[in-house]
């Protein structure tokens, strides 16, 4: 909706992550947005104007003293006809122009020219991108306005290397055009939601407790979404080291039993996600006071109890929110142990992912979910939990279109 009849001038800069602009200039035009290409010579010798002109159904700018589109566009009218500047891939060299105002081809001259919002891709090997030369200019663009996107780390597509500087996803940088563009348009105003995120803490005893990793990133991500999308949110939280997110009423809980308290005294809602990791078990009988090593016995057993199901008691409540999402966190048979839940719990989505320690999801920054509907099943590729929160709060929203 919100890259509807929007103006993309796309700026390909030469590196061998020039083949995914391609797959970007579909996405951005299958929702809505018109695309201008213009490519660096560096691009041609990547991709050629041809495919990258057909995809874009329009005329690739090349050449800075063509006499032709001088006459025609113009340098200046290209940086000024358009709604937002992508460069997809960034590659140092450019980058170095920006940061320096150099202006002796057509992409950076429209670069100097504009006074357009700039997102950047960069893409380069990770030696170059941690070279100081490039953090300084990274600054130094941060510090201009322009906004970026990535990198992210990975191994590089030429030399197999690992280490940051790979080009983000085209669907992470479409959502980052998105977020650039969105005009402050509130599909879910009047709608109430509520999110869990993070942990629950069990006690053993009033200075020992049971707990997971849930570092409570994505589900405050989706709370902040959800807000900036004109619902009223309420988050209930378990203990987290992160902020409160802004726009958001959080509640502060540490037990399971206090986060459904918290969660139904908060009905009725129209929206339910449910992030937070909630401990199954917690210690039967807490000891009211610290329990003690008594010589010569053997360690304390711990008598568990099973904490209530928040989720299933929010699908079939009688006061059901219109809307109820769950997350599945898996270490195997990610797709039918998530289906599963869904029918269990009474949910209209899972979002499950893969939380296997080696995947790093668990307390990271990025995420890498499918999500499970009624109607069936979509990977999302990988991509950080920001961008998650915003599909997912999108996704929320068609429903209330
Ligand atoms: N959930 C909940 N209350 C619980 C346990 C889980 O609300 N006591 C919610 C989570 O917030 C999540 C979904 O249920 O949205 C699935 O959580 P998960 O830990 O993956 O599943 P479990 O039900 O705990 O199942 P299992 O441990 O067997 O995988």
């Amino acid at each position: 909706m919100i890259l509807q009849r929007k103006r993309i001038l796309l700026i390909i800069s030469g590196g061998i992550a020039a083949y995914k602009s391609l797959d970007l200039i579909r996405r951005l035009r299958e929702r809505g947005a018109s695309v201008r290409p213009v490519m660096t010579a560096g691009a041609q010798a990547f991709v050629t104007p041809l495919a990258v002109g057909a995809l874009a159904a329009d005329k690739v700018f090349t050449e800075l003293f063509s006499r032709e589109d001088e006459q025609d566009v113009g340098h200046i009218r290209l940086a000024r006809d358009c709604d937002l500047i992508l460069i997809a891939p960034a590659t140092a060299d450019l980058m170095a122009k920006m940061a320096n105002g150099h202006a002796d081809d057509l992409a950076s001259t429209i670069l100097l020219a504009t006074d357009k919002p700039v997102l950047a891709a960069p893409a380069m090997n990770p030696k170059m991108w941690t070279h100081p030369a490039t953090q300084r200019n990274h600054q130094t663009l941060v510090g201009d306005g322009i906004h970026f996107i990535g990198p992210t780390s990975g191994e590089m597509a030429e030399s197999g290397e690992k280490g940051e500087g790979r080009m983000a996803e085209p669907l992470e940088i479409v959502a980052a055009v998105e977020a650039l563009l969105d005009t402050g348009d509130k599909p879910l105003a009047g709608k109430k939601a509520i999110v869990t995120s993070g942990p629950t803490h069990e006690p053993i005893d009033p200075v020992r407790y049971i707990a997971n990793r849930s570092s409570g990133k994505q589900g405050h991500a989706i709370a902040a979404e959800l807000a900036r999308l004109g619902a009223e949110v309420t988050l209930v939280s378990g203990p987290v080291t992160i902020p409160d997110p802004k726009g958001v009423t959080t509640i502060h809980v540490e037990r399971a039993e206090d986060m459904r308290d918290a969660v139904l005294a908060n009905l009725p809602a129209d929206i339910a996600v449910m992030v937070a990791a909630v401990a199954d078990w917690r210690v039967a009988s807490a000891a009211g006071n610290k329990i003690k090593k008594q010589p010569g016995e053997a360690p304390p057993p711990l008598i568990l109890a099973e904490n209530p199901d928040i989720l299933k008691t929010i699908g079939r409540h009688p006061q059901r929110p219109t809307l109820v999402v769950g997350f599945a966190a898996e270490t195997q048979n990610v797709a039918e142990n998530g289906r599963s839940k869904l029918e269990r719990k009474g949910a209209d989505y899972i979002i499950a992912n893969d939380v296997s320690p080696e995947t790093g999801i668990m307390g990271g920054d990025r995420n890498r979910v499918k999500v499970i509907g009624k109607a069936g099943d979509e990977d999302w590729p990988e991509m950080g939990k920001q961008v998650v929160a915003e599909r997912i709060a999108r996704l929320i929203a068609s429903h209330f279109a």
